[in-house]
């Protein structure tokens, strides 16, 4: 009952229910607002001992392609707190993972779940999904994005610096999916970002032109150089990735080398503000893109990135499967 009264008047505006979340763009600033402020009602009746569990009965597929520890677990603990359950299905153990069309699995499992959560390699197979089932879909990380990521970052962002509007974000290294995610996600919702990565590992220039297109409308600004102080320069939050993400294992020796001036070190910090916070979607490789001083260190803000996973994706999945 509270939980309809506290966000009542949102839930009026804001029909989010059986959509998808394949890209953050597909949402607009109000929409996430909606997501930010469900999470964080969501957050304080946990801290507060409150059980709300408004999808009991529930069941979240979750198909893996890739390892996971965050979103595996935020997801299925995520699920559980909100009276459902949670299915680990790994592509080992799926008939997907020995072809049965992506088509045929969506219609399937739409038969059986009240929504699906997936990791995968190609953007492509996301959309598949969700075109082809009739119950949300939500990306849990492809090769091109990591919305879920973002979510909870945003709302790191938004509890630490107290807003959004006027925030700069420095991204620096890789300009992977991380990266994709943080443009289009820091455009919605108006904040600057600059993204710095060596020429040739720059974000794809069609989601720069989006993330530059969205930010116009919301007066803030995406810029993408290949110069780490330019990047960090007036900076409220430095986040930056690993050099190979997952599936690029083999480039591993050839991207340290080409990464090596894009570590976040104390110099690089020393030219943002001096309130700047550090972020990493995790998992780490300290000595590479970041020293273990400034992760480890009073600037660092990861594992309250971390748990914020778990309270984001129970909105979203409050929102879209509620
Ligand atoms: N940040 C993140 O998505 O972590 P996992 O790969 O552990 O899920
Ligand atoms: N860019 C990384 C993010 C991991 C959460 C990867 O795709 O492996």
């Amino acid at each position: 009952m509270e939980l309809k009264t506290k966000t009542k008047e949102a839930s009026l505006e804001h029909s989010l229910t059986g959509r998808d979340f394949l890209t953050l763009d597909d949402y607009n600033e109000e929409e996430l607002s909606y997501l930010l402020q469900l999470a964080t009602y969501l957050k304080n009746a946990r801290k507060a001992g409150k059980n709300v569990q408004p999808l009991k009965g529930k069941t979240l597929g979750m198909i893996f392609e890739k390892s996971s520890t965050r979103t595996r677990v935020s997801f299925e603990v995520g699920i559980f707190q909100l009276g459902g359950t949670g299915l680990f299905l790994s592509k080992n153990d799926i008939q997907m993972g020995r072809g049965e069309p992506i088509a045929d699995t969506a219609k399937v499992l739409s038969g059986y779940l009240d929504g699906i959560m997936i990791r995968t390699f190609s953007q492509a197979v996301v959309e598949e999904l969700a075109e082809n089932a009739s119950i949300p879909v939500i990306n849990g990380l492809t090769d091109t994005y990591h919305p879920c990521q973002v979510l909870a970052d945003i709302q790191t962002i938004q509890e630490i610096k107290g807003g959004l509007k006027g925030v700069k974000i420095a991204y620096i290294g890789d300009g992977n999916n991380m990266a994709n995610s943080l443009m289009l996600g820091s455009a919605v919702m108006g904040m600057d970002i600059s993204v710095a990565a060596p020429t040739g590992y720059q974000p794809d220039p069609s989601i720069t032109r989006k993330a530059i297109s969205i930010a116009n409308d919301h007066g803030s600004k995406v810029e993408v150089t290949s110069n780490p102080q330019i990047a960090v320069d007036q900076a409220d939050v430095i986040y930056t990735d690993v050099w190979a993400s997952m599936g690029q294992e083999s480039e591993q020796m050839v991207r340290e080398q080409l990464f090596s001036t894009y570590q976040v070190n104390r110099d690089l910090c020393s030219l943002a503000k001096k309130d700047a916070i550090f972020m990493h979607c995790l998992p780490a490789h300290r000595g590479e893109e970041v020293i273990a001083e400034i992760i480890d260190g009073k600037r660092s803000v990861v594992f309250q990135q971390a748990e914020n996973r778990l309270h984001a994706q129970k909105a979203l999945m409050l929102a879209l499967m509620g």
